[in-house]
């Protein structure tokens, strides 16, 4: 990678003065331009040498952009559907986002374990009825994605008593996995989970990847995306609901976001849909993130933060 001086900074996200203002606090030559989704013109990427940004796909050709980097851990929004320019190099955050998605996936495992839905709904009419809670210890959870999200993922439930299974494109090993499978095992590996963690970064690869062939392999199992709502198929979600192989889905990703008033996922039972909070980017790690990126930018040096573009992650 050939050094490369970054002076323009250009800040196409919604907290973006915030991260302005982290930045050039600490790297004080730094010139920071804020914009949003709607405000972003053509002109502000021929101004900027770096770009970030996390869900605005960014046109850097004929531009002086030289590094994107992604304010998420997810980039499939900046890579879009195109190709990706040769020579621009891609840089992502995951700060301690792997601990906060484990932390939503293992509570809201734990909420259908306590039953504490249907309880609530027993309470607001006053009825008692005991139905005992069941334990998380001795279930299966299978994890498609393994890096530092999926194997933080893994440690909870494992914490909990739970064999993890992991599901990535090679199988080859990570942290806190008792099994590891490539990914043309998923299907033939889901029957007797109790759960079904996505985790993975949406590619080419994992696009629909648990479709109606996986879903309709699962008994009893509880379904929880917290990676990107294309990697399951909605169709297949909700006639696997319906016949219930399985029983509950927690879903915090979704195709299209905020998820469409007159979408059938808000109304079905066993459903919990929360708006894309399972691992939220905090302004200091976005910053952190970027200026660790920045110094292995300036001497030329590969960040280890960057994204093989072609892989998606
Ligand atoms: C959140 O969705 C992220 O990609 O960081």
């Amino acid at each position: 990678m050939a050094s490369t001086h970054i002076r323009h900074v250009l800040i196409i996200d919604d907290r973006g003065d915030a991260l302005a203002a982290y930045l050039s606090a600490r790297r004080t030559e730094l010139v920071c331009r804020v914009r949003t989704a709607t405000t972003v013109a053509d002109g502000d990427s021929r101004w900027a040498d770096a770009v970030v940004g996390f869900a605005t796909p960014i046109s850097c050709e004929g531009s002086s952009v030289r590094w994107v980097h992604s304010t998420g851990a997810g980039v499939d929004a900046l890579l879009g559907p195109r190709r990706w320019p040769d020579g621009i190099t891609l840089t992502r955050t995951t700060g301690a986002l792997g601990d906060r998605m484990a932390e939503y996936c293992v509570g809201h495992a734990l909420a259908v374990c306590q039953r504490v839905l249907p309880f609530h709904r027993d309470q607001r009419v006053g009825r008692w009825a005991p139905v005992e809670p069941i334990t998380m210890r001795g279930t299966t959870a299978v994890i498609i994605g393994t890096g530092s999200v999926g194997s933080a993922i893994a440690g909870q439930f494992k914490a909990l008593g739970c064999t993890t299974i992991g599901i990535s494109r090679s199988g080859r090993t990570a942290p806190s996995f008792d099994q590891l499978y490539p990914v043309d095992r998923l299907s033939s590996r889901v029957q007797g989970a109790r759960w079904l963690v996505l985790a993975a970064p949406l590619t080419p690869l994992t696009r629909g990847l648990v479709d109606a062939t996986v879903l309709g392999r699962c008994r009893d199992t509880v379904v929880i995306n917290v990676a990107r709502g294309g990697l399951l198929d909605t169709t297949a979600l909700l006639d696997a609901l319906h016949a219930g192989t399985v029983t509950g889905a927690v879903l915090d990703v979704f195709d299209t976001e905020p998820l469409p008033s007159d979408s059938p996922l808000w109304h079905t039972d066993g459903v919990v849909v929360t708006p894309h909070v399972a691992g939220v980017t905090h302004v200091e790690e976005a910053g952190e993130a970027f200026l660790d990126a920045l110094a292995h930018v300036e001497s030329g040096r590969r960040p280890p933060s960057a994204v093989d573009p072609t892989r998606g992650y």
